[in-house]
């Protein structure tokens, strides 16, 4: 075909209504909520991008498969079909299904990473973050440096620098080889904006575990949108099916952990996986304890199911075409009209970059919360802020602000049409229009990790 016109490639089966509320409604909710989105009761969003995770559209064939799930307690079928599907995709041998994608992070950071070492990555997400850091391990970011820049263009702001991966291995070589016990890279990067790490990247990192003897695993979440960008981007790879790519990514790498709930197409669940039998052995003994036997991992039969058919779907390439150009439609009307976002559009979201958009902010006066806070206010749009509230509190109780403060909006998989995310331009148009009125806040109450999810927030004065 050759119109240039992108269209869903799916039809509306079953539709959810959508609760309208005036601006007063939500002036009065967003105070009940202690000024925080996350403390909404989403009926009261019209349009929720707070996340892309779990909040996708099943397909009918999806919808179908949970009738064929078997809920046996050990060695269900389901748990065969998702095993052997995971195992056809990423090649790794050991398959350890769990309820979601921190749990796979929790397993094996807490069998495998130790007090003092540190794991690197391009950019760990703040599930990931918090579960190496209450190991009291080190976390560490080696984005490259245009990574960091929301303004700067570059095909694969994802990827991670290379030389200073090198830095690093070369200094645990000169220490014993016990500073770091795996290198991490997440695809696509999404506290760095959604961007994706290209092929060549993601060789040099094989390359350097191989010349330091460290273990490999990818954070895969949405390994199928960074496919994509792979096919579209990088040179010599716009011929082949993306799932032909994401097949040779995971096998460059020696396990992943993964949220079935991104690019697993389905609203829970999540894996494991590796080759190497003795952390397996590790990972399925904690697995038993916290989550459930290793052939269900604390997922339901049918949710195995979902799994198995939303892995098959979501590389599909109609999907992924539509998939990367909605989350670019709303990139290009922003960029459009001058509003700051980091470009180029990610695969899952597109990013405000609230620090330039109100820069009478300072980050310690929380100009993410800001802008989430008045897009709701505007026009019911949730978003999320990536920015000092999540991540600027270290563990020793000093708050030091990221290199950005960004407000996320997620696009759900499946779920919004066009005309949903012309609305959500509008609102954003809006509230960029009047952003010089827009006052910071101060955190009333917080717990000491992960405090974005609860924080109670008030205006500043
Ligand atoms: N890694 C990345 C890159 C993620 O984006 C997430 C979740 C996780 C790990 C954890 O997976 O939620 O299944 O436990 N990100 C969601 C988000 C919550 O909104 O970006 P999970």
């Amino acid at each position: 075909m050759h119109h240039k016109t992108i269209i869903e490639p799916f039809r509306i089966k079953s539709v959810e209504a959508i609760k309208f509320t005036t601006r007063e409604d939500r002036v009065a909710a967003l105070a009940d909520a202690g000024h925080n989105v996350f403390r909404l009761h989403a009926e009261d969003v019209l349009i929720d991008l707070l996340t892309d995770s779990g909040t996708g559209a099943m397909s009918a064939r999806q919808w179908g498969a949970l009738m064929q799930g078997d809920e046996s307690y050990a060695g269900s079928r389901s748990f065969y079909r998702f095993r052997d599907v995971v195992q056809e995709l990423t090649g790794f041998e050991h398959i350890i299904p769990t309820h979601q994608g921190r749990a796979a992070e929790r397993i094996l950071f807490h069998t495998q990473v130790h007090e003092g070492q540190i794991v690197p990555n391009n950019n760990h997400f703040d599930t990931t973050r918090a579960n190496i850091e209450i190991e009291r391990a080190e976390a560490r970011d080696l984005v490259i440096a245009e990574g960091r820049v929301p303004a700067a263009i570059h095909p694969f702001k994802g990827n991670i620098d290379l030389d200073a991966l090198e830095r690093l291995l070369v200094e645990d070589r000169d220490r014993g080889g016990t500073v770091v016990p795996l290198v991490m890279v997440t695809i696509t990067n999404n506290s760095g904006g959604g961007q994706p790490v290209s092929l060549e990247n993601l060789r040099g990192v094989r390359r350097l575990c191989d010349a330091y003897r460290k273990p490999f695993f990818l954070d895969a979440c949405r390994f199928a949108e960074n496919a994509y960008f792979i096919k579209l981007r990088e040179e010599g790879q716009g011929h082949r099916p993306p799932r032909e790519i994401a097949r040779e990514v995971f096998r460059l790498a020696d396990g992943c952990t993964m949220s079935a709930k991104k690019d697993g197409l389905a609203n829970i669940g999540g894996f494991l996986a590796m080759n190497d039998g003795r952390w397996a052995e590790a990972a399925r003994n904690l697995l038993i304890l916290t989550e459930g036997f290793p052939t269900y991992g604390g997922l339901a039969g049918y949710d195995l199911e979902a799994i198995a058919r939303g892995l098959e779907e979501v590389v599909e390439e109609p999907y992924l075409k539509y998939r990367i150009r909605s989350t670019a439609y709303l990139a290009d009307k922003l960029i459009a009209r001058g509003v700051p976002i980091i470009q180029p559009a990610g695969g899952h979201a597109i990013y405000l970059d609230a620090r330039a958009l109100l820069p009478h902010i300072p980050p310690a006066r929380y100009p993410g919360i800001a802008l989430a806070n008045a897009l709701y206010v505007e026009g019911g749009v949730r978003g999320v802020e990536i920015g000092t509230v999540m991540f600027g509190l270290r563990p020793d109780g000093t708050e030091v602000p990221p290199a950005m403060d960004l407000v996320r909006l997620a696009i759900p998989r499946r779920v919004y049409t066009q005309s949903h995310i012309d609305y959500v331009a509008e609102v954003v148009l809006a509230v960029a229009a009047a952003a010089a009125a827009l006052g910071g806040y101060r955190i009333v109450s917080a717990p000491p990790v992960l405090r974005h999810f609860t924080a109670v927030f008030e205006p500043a004065a």
